[in-house]
């Protein structure tokens, strides 16, 4: 019998393979801080594609130039970031995966420097604006721990981030990505927008959100999926828990979202969290008690562990960040452990005799 794992899974007019995605992870390599993805973006989102996995979702990929986390984001805020990404999204068809892009503004957690292993000891917190840095927009003017402080940005903005999200979900079609994710978690700038921590005095603080979401779905084809990735918890005292977000997640989907990928926090300096396997899946599973379709992640590394979240209908779809990187043939694994072989890149078979 096929493992719940290694069903398809339908989203509108996209089929995936099996229940098994790469999670968004930043990874600061457009060295020539255009936002212009390049060769190493080829090979990295390409591997997990011929490792097995149904989804890749892409790095936070901005949609403006300042709402990059650091000068070497990729982005989409420029028709000139159409070809370079359809290299990828090529790359990965042709090893039979699906690709999404996952459309950011980092708002006041933008600006800074990787802080890589490989770059100067003194490179930390915020670029300075004479060192390639730019100002921050932030709800208000409060920084983000010892982050440059944000230039408030004021409502008669939202439209202008409604626009460029959508500007980009364009630009995604144009690409050859099958699906486009909404960054709206990690407190991020829809995610401070959202959240009654970050913004106090908002009177109603869904609707940049839902508007987002209304916009990039009108700037899709019909069977073009939608995802929202939200932290479900805020993991802040006085913010959303996941009773405040099962309720949003069945807004969004009338919005016409079609999956909400259910992560948690990243809101306030120092938050604390109890990181163990699949410690945010809770919040994922009190989602789809609402009927919205869900993606958990976090901590899921152990094939048995993912297999019992789809079959026990806590999620359908699971993401695996870290575990990818150390092993983006994960996927492959996973399968020849549930179910006794390994099906998904014939010319691999070899190597599972
Ligand atoms: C290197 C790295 C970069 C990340 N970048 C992003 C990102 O761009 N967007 C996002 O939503 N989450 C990002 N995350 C969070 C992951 O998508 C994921 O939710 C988190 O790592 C938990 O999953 P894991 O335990 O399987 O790694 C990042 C995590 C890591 C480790």
């Amino acid at each position: 019998m096929t493992p719940a794992l290694f069903a398809p899974l339908a989203l509108r007019d996209l089929t995936l393979r099996n229940r098994i995605g790469v999670s968004p992870m930043c990874m600061y390599a457009c060295h020539d801080e255009t936002g212009t993805v390049t060769d190493w973006h080829v090979v990295h989102y390409g591997q997990f594609a011929l490792g097995g996995a149904g989804l890749v979702i892409t790095e936070a990929t901005a949609v403006s130039p300042e709402g990059r986390v650091t000068p070497q984001d990729a982005g989409l805020w420029d028709d000139a970031h159409v070809d370079a990404w359809r290299r990828v999204t090529d790359a990965v068809h042709r090893a039979g995966g699906r690709i999404a892009v996952q459309l950011a503004h980092a708002g006041r957690k933008g600006g800074k420097y990787a802080g890589l292993p490989d770059e100067p000891a003194e490179h930390r917190g915020s670029v300075p604006l004479d060192r390639g840095g730019w100002a921050t927009r932030g709800v208000t003017g409060e920084a983000f721990g010892h982050y440059a402080p944000p230039v408030p940005m004021g409502p008669e903005e939202v439209p202008g981030l409604v626009a460029a999200f959508a500007h980009a979900a364009r630009r995604a079609v144009a690409a050859g990505f099958d699906a486009v994710e909404i960054h709206a978690a990690h407190g991020y700038l829809l995610h401070e927008l959202l959240s009654p921590v970050t913004n106090p005095e908002g009177s109603d603080r869904e609707a940049p959100l839902r508007e987002v979401v209304r916009a990039v779905r009108a700037e899709a084809p019909a069977g073009f999926p939608v995802i929202v990735r939200l932290s479900v918890d805020d993991v802040a005292e006085g913010g959303l828990t996941a009773e405040d977000s099962a309720g949003l997640a069945r807004r969004l989907v009338s919005d016409g979202a079609d999956l909400i990928d259910c992560s948690s926090g990243g809101l306030v300096w120092g938050a604390e969290y109890a990181p163990a396997p699949g410690y945010q899946v809770p919040g994922a599973a009190r989602v789809r008690r609402e009927g919205v379709p869900v993606a958990a992640v976090g901590l899921i590394a152990d094939p048995d562990h993912a297999e019992a979240l789809v079959a026990g209908g806590e999620a359908d779809l699971v993401l695996l960040g870290r575990e990818m990187l150390r092993d983006p043939h994960w996927a492959r694994r996973a399968e020849s452990a549930l179910a006794g072989a390994a099906t998904i890149e014939p010319r691999y078979h070899r190597a599972y005799l």
